[in-house]
């Protein structure tokens, strides 16, 4: 890396002027976040120490990130370990000594206004179901046919929800997981995504299950580590506080305008930025990208899942993992509770009881723009509807806000109906010598850690093998058709 004072004459003349400065590296990585942190793992094993990593907030991780809550730690993003052998999380977790507990799904209980409720045969019946469901989407994936919303799924594998429980069973099980709900979400790619992200069919035998994550240190500790296998300390290839707000790129390379006077020249840029940061216009690209690029950047969904704690001078709630809130209008509404006082999880202290409830989607963007007293004053009266008017209040309270943060807008990326297999390969493809990662980009694994790592990996990979050689030739579409045109159509009944 070569550091040129560009200006410095110029300084000398005004010396009030900020002095801007011009690095030079042959990889530039625009965000370090888990797929920029193992981008630059590959690329330091590959050979290439000549990259840097640019990141807007003070330290890597991205969407690793936990915080002081009531006396101890909460991760505010990504808190379980999905998938587990193989998977390259769960490699870093059992290297690094990384605390967690055994997740349990079924561990839950169903709370509405007259309390707790029987859950058990509507519980099976929805299970059953989704498992016709994704039955149905292997059988349409390996016959060609075109892509069906999950509520179309799973209608046709015999499930629509008529009760308030059926609704919050369906919660539970799929908005909770893929953070949108079934008419927005694609069957196919969702089952894959369910089928082929973790589990024995991708890590290997007992891979299967989820490990939640209860480390003071956070689940960040684990990425960082793995950033300092391949960084010295106080690197000066890293450039922490740095937000990027301009990609200039050509054929000879890229230029990286950022907020500071810094200006990064690169002869390959990797950006790892969240599709929702992309879909945002947050960063300007300069030329704009191209149609087809946008056309993917765009098919996709960028979801919002809101976790949000709170405190209570006592535990009043089942000792189950996981709690669920049956509204009898308001399908998801303040729905999911999890509880950090569970067997194994946090240490039982006096001076934290942490119940904490996910929200998606429009709650998550209806809670984004109250204060945080205003949804404590919400959630108090759900819980008072489950559980009485005898409950304490609430002491403390945190509300993430990962949809109106413009470095992330949004917490991970869900497939939509309408996102075609073209239009995600799009999304993926490199424009000249702009490469792209993170977790959207992983037709399998898109809204998992392991998406993003494997995704950095690749595309190093990629930029390695036109530094050492010649481009891979990477397919992309610049004008996706369809596969008949109307009047070619005989296939009508
Ligand atoms: C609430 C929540 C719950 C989740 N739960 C799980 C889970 O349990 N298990 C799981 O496997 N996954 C989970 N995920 C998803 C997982 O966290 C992500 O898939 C993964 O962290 C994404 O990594 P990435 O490198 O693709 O993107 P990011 O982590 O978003 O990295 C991109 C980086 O770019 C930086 N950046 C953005 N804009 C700029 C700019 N203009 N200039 C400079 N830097 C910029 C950002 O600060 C960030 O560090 C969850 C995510 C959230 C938010
Ligand atoms: C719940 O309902 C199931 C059948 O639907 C029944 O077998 C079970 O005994 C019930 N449980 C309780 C605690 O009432
Ligand atoms: C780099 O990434 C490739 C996948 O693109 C992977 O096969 C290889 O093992 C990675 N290298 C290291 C050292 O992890």
């Amino acid at each position: 890396m070569r550091i040129t004072a560009t200006i410095a004459a110029v300084v000398a003349l005004f010396p009030l002027a900020s002095l801007a400065e011009t690095l030079h590296t042959k990889v530039v990585i625009l965000g370090g976040g888990v797929s920029g942190i193992s981008a630059a793992r590959n690329l330091t094993a590959g050979g290439v120490n000549d990259f840097m990593i640019i990141e807007a907030r003070d330290e890597l991780g991205g969407r690793a990130q936990n915080i002081d809550f009531a006396d101890t730690k909460v991760e505010l993003g990504c808190n379980w370990v999905q998938g587990l052998g193989t998977n390259p999380v769960n490699v870093l977790r059992e290297k690094y000594g990384l605390k967690t507990a055994p997740n349990n799904g079924d561990d839950v209980v169903f709370y509405d206004e007259n309390g707790l409720v029987n859950f058990t045969e509507a519980y099976n019946t929805f299970g059953e179901a989704y498992d016709r469901m994704s039955e149905l989407a292997l059988k349409r994936l390996q016959n060609g046919q075109v892509d069906i919303s999950s509520r179309v799924g799973l209608d046709l594998a015999g499930w629509y929800p008529m009760t308030p429980l059926d609704e919050a069973i369906e919660y539970y099980n799929f908005d909770w997981e893929y953070g949108e709900n079934p008419e927005v979400s694609s069957l196919l790619y969702g089952v894959l995504n369910d089928e082929y992200s973790y589990g024995e069919k991708i890590f290997g035998e007992g891979s299967d299950g989820d490990l939640f994550v209860l480390d003071e240190r956070g689940f960040k500790h684990i990425f960082l580590e793995a950033a300092n296998e391949v960084l010295k300390k106080n690197d000066p290839r890293v450039l922490l506080n740095t937000k990027v707000t301009k990609i200039a790129h050509d054929d000879q390379g890229v230029t990286i305008h950022t907020g500071t006077d810094t200006i990064i020249k690169a002869e390959y840029a990797i950006v790892t930025f969240s599709v929702g940061v992309l879909q945002h216009r947050d960063v300007q690209f300069s030329p704009r990208l191209p149609d087809w690029k946008m056309e993917g950047i765009y098919a996709f969904n960028m979801a919002t899942y809101t976790k949000i704690f709170l405190n209570f001078p006592h535990q009043f709630w089942d000792d189950t993992q996981y709690t669920m809130y049956v509204d009898p209008d308001k399908r998801g509404y303040f729905a999911a509770w999890q509880n950090l006082n569970a067997p194994g999880f946090l240490p039982k202290k006096t001076s934290n009881n942490i119940f904490f409830v996910t929200v998606t989607q429009d709650y998550a963007y209806q809670v984004e723009s109250m204060s945080d007293e205003e949804v404590k004053q919400e959630a108090m009266k759900v819980l008072r509807t489950m559980y009485g008017d005898d409950i304490p209040e609430a002491t403390d309270i945190l509300v993430p806000r990962w949809h109106s943060n413009p470095l992330f807008r949004g917490s991970y990326s869900n497939w939509p109906i309408g996102e075609l297999d073209q239009h995600h390969t799009n999304l993926k493809a490199p424009v000249g010598r702009l490469y792209f990662a993170g977790e959207a980009l992983s037709k399998e694994a898109y809204g998992f850690l392991q998406g993003a790592w494997f995704t950095g990996e690749e595309t190093a990979t990629h930029i390695m093998q036109c530094i050492n050689s010649k481009c891979p030739k990477i397919e992309y579409y610049p004008m996706i058709y369809n596969t008949k045109t109307f009047k070619e159509r005989k296939d009508f009944a």
